[in-house]
């Protein structure tokens, strides 16, 4: 079993990332001091695949177990469904060194975080991330959160799992264009900092596409250290974290104007990613043939990459300034100089945005 360690003073924790672990869950929470009952989140999807692996784990370890059980879909991530969290917690009168467990992708993930840092004004929570991208990037970091009819994760809170346990066993079961998904983000940890792991993703695609344990393990252990070592430096978002969003400027407004129906968050990031390395070629940032490297690897993922044609970029661009004046500041865009190496940019201009949605 891979461990590594996320650094935050007193909100340290591990990530475990390992091939068939999830029956070790129940004896690691006995280290946390908790009291006799903890609490598990999940969906119907999840649940029936996993759930009584974790329970029998739980309960083995002399715990007493409630579960709670969330519709499946990003429409449930929501008040009321954490209302009706903290109902079952009361009502089974959890307390405050009671601890929740989420079972599941990331809507589970930032729903239960949420829950957790809010129920008797924080109590423990662990993640148990089934999706790659919950693996790789929602269940580290410590961003809570729920959508709001105005507006998707505008609800939340700074608040850091207990311990993140990552089974890539559960990654068999995902649906392949989830799975795809998720890889985007890999991918996107490649370009910001690491020209080894893009490398890899390059020479061993079939592995990937294959479920390889030993191939899935390595990405993911290099995507969780490079996403600890970057939240470790700048927890709430400063500075550096802002480079987790590559690709992520252009992707969330293909999100928005396509209705978020059409494209899997990671396919929308793929699009961003390839059109932000290009916008980057044509500030003289970086070189065409890193262009084309980047495009390729995404490609042979079957991952999107080119703007869809029946989009207008004039809306893409309206939608961006609509998030610019959202968030009262400037529009940022992380940019590649190489493999391996970005920079954040702001002031960067309407004509060239345009020309890079245009070209690609
Ligand atoms: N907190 C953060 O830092 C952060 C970062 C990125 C994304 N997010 C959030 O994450 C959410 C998206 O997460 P996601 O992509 O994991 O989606 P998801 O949680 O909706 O999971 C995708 C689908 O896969 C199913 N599923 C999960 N694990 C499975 C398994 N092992 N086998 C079969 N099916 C399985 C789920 O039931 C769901 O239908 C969004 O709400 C987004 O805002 C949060
Ligand atoms: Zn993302």
């Amino acid at each position: 079993m891979e461990k590594i360690r996320v650094e935050l003073g007193e909100r340290s924790y591990d990530i475990s990332i390992g091939s068939n672990i999830l029956d070790g869950i129940g004896d690691n929470l006995r280290s946390f001091g908790l009291s006799p009952t903890v609490g598990i989140i999940s969906n119907p999807t999840v649940f029936s695949l996993y759930g009584d692996r974790v329970s029998g784990s739980i309960k083995k370890a002399g715990f007493g177990l409630i579960t709670v059980i969330i519709p499946d879909g990003e429409e449930y991530k929501d008040l009321l469904w954490v209302q009706h969290i903290y109902d079952d917690l009361l009502r089974h009168r959890l307390d405050r060194s009671s601890a929740l467990i989420a079972l599941g992708g990331g809507v589970i993930g930032d729903i239960t975080g949420f829950a957790a840092s809010t129920y008797m004004r924080g109590i423990s929570y662990i993640q148990v991330p089934t999706t790659l991208l919950a693996q790789v990037d929602s269940s580290v970091g410590g961003k809570t959160g729920v959508n709001h009819k105005l507006g998707k994760n505008m609800i939340g809170t700074f608040w850091q799992p207990g311990l993140v346990w990552v089974d890539v066993e559960t990654l068999k079961t995902l649906p392949q264009r989830e799975l795809l998904a998720g890889l985007a983000e890999v991918i996107k940890y490649g370009v910001i900092c690491d020209q080894e792991l893009f490398d890899f993703l390059e020479a061993n695609r079939d592995k990937m596409m294959n479920l390889d344990d030993d191939a899935l393990t390595h990405i993911i252990k290099r995507s969780c250290e490079i996403k600890a070592d970057v939240v470790s430096k700048d927890e709430r978002e400063a500075g550096l974290r802002a480079i987790l969003n590559y690709g992520h400027t252009i992707g969330h407004a293909i999100e928005t104007v396509t209705g978020y129906t059409r494209f899997l968050h990671g396919e929308a990031v793929a699009i961003g990613m390839y059109i932000e390395v290009r916008l980057s070629h044509i500030l003289n940032f970086i070189d065409k043939d890193q262009v084309s490297r980047i495009k390729a690897l995404i490609d042979s993922y079957g991952l999107p990459s080119g703007m869809p044609a029946d989009l207008d970029a004039k809306n893409i661009l309206a939608s961006m300034q609509l998030d610019k004046k959202a968030i009262a500041g400037e529009l940022k865009f992380v940019l590649p100089e190489k493999i391996g190496k970005v920079r954040i940019h702001k002031g960067v201009t309407d004509r060239a945005i345009r020309e890079s949605l245009e070209s690609s």
